[in-house]
């Protein structure tokens, strides 16, 4: 028996992703359990943001207990995690590990970029934790099932359990057991780059769930947005096939916009832009119409992600930077799949 599983200790990592074709909207509202997504969506995974965790199973323990960027959470900010943690618990009481299923665990969770940006942190966490979660309770699950744990966690995060380009697929299933990630292509098929600018740094989030809720109760263009998505998914599944860029920039500047759209005609309307996240996306649009290959996309935040061809990359950041309010540009290439640390 290797140490990891003697101690019931077990470490993964994860890249955070950003979606090209978005994720908006939840097919059973908010209360759903399998955290069911309206629409399929297309990402990239993010090498340079990565998040560490580790899960320890501990009789000794009372409750389960988190440490994030080495902030202790209250008990009142670890309801999501202890989900997490006890799908992976109901999953051991199944296959017979019953040690497990009674004990609570210990997180120690790290990322290497800034939280409180607001950035896709949800993502590369919940990857990490149920991959983490799964291997310290002895569980051996095949990536689609912890692509799909990963989901009940964080619907953009069931995307950060593969590398490269993923696709998330709607789903048919009521159990949703098709509404679950799978690897198009890995980094190497087309090694885009992604320029993120910084505009808010202190920036708190309101939660992409909120977002959502609002957007689907009360949004004219909500069911609009839905029907058109598949379209958009395969025409940008073709044009990452074909490398594609001009095709790809249209389409995910497109979904984009579509998606703040839709979610800005709420009542009362979502909106997560300031003047420099604006700015930037015209900055890109005018880089782009002078030759420069790239494009915008952006989530439920204020901070702006220039994805480029690597011949780009060196004018679009010197351009970023120039930008009234934009306070950092982070760099990443594309990232590879969820991964166990060695013990
Ligand atoms: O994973 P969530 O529930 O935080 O939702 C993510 C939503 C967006 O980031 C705005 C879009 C996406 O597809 O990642």
């Amino acid at each position: 028996m290797n140490k990891a599983a003697t101690d019931h200790l077990a470490t993964a990592q994860a890249h955070a992703n950003i979606a090209l074709i978005k994720y908006w909207g939840k097919r059973r509202g908010n209360s759903d359990a399998l955290n069911l997504p309206a629409v399929g969506s297309l990402s990239i995974t993010l090498d340079a943001l990565t998040t560490t965790t580790s899960v320890q199973f501990d009789d000794q323990l009372a409750t389960d207990e988190a440490c994030i960027n080495n902030r202790r959470l209250q008990a009142r900010e670890l309801q999501r995690i202890s989900n997490s943690l006890d799908l992976v618990r109901k999953r051991a009481r199944q296959q017979g590990l019953t040690q497990i299923a009674d004990r609570h665990a210990r997180v120690v969770s790290d990322n290497n970029f800034p939280t409180a940006a607001g950035l896709a942190s949800s993502a590369s966490a919940f990857a990490a934790l149920v991959t983490a979660a799964a291997a310290a309770a002895g569980l051996q699950l095949t990536d689609r099932a912890l692509s799909v744990l990963a989901r009940m966690g964080s619907g953009s995060a069931a995307r950060s359990i593969y590398g490269g380009y993923v696709l998330m697929p709607r789903g048919q299933h009521d159990d949703g057991s098709d509404a679950v990630a799978q690897p198009l292509h890995d980094a190497t098929h087309w090694p885009l780059r992604v320029l993120i600018a910084i505009t808010d740094s202190g920036y708190k989030k309101v939660s992409s769930t909120l977002g959502m809720q609002q957007t689907m109760l009360t949004s004219p263009y909500f069911a609009a947005w839905v029907a058109a998505q598949e379209a958009d998914l395969q025409q940008a599944a073709a044009a990452i096939a074909q490398r594609d860029f001009d095709r790809l920039a249209e389409l995910a500047e497109h979904s984009c916009l579509k998606m703040h759209a839709t979610a800005l005609a709420a009542q009362p309307g979502v909106l997560y832009w300031n003047p420099a996240s604006i700015a930037c996306m015209q900055l890109i649009r005018d880089l782009r119409a002078q030759g420069h290959a790239v494009f915008f996309t952006n989530d439920a935040g204020p901070q702006i992600k220039a994805v480029c061809l690597p011949e780009a990359e060196a004018t679009v950041s010197a351009a970023l930077q120039t930008v009234t309010g934009v306070q950092s540009v982070l760099h990443s290439g594309l990232g590879g799949e969820a991964r166990l640390l060695p013990a």
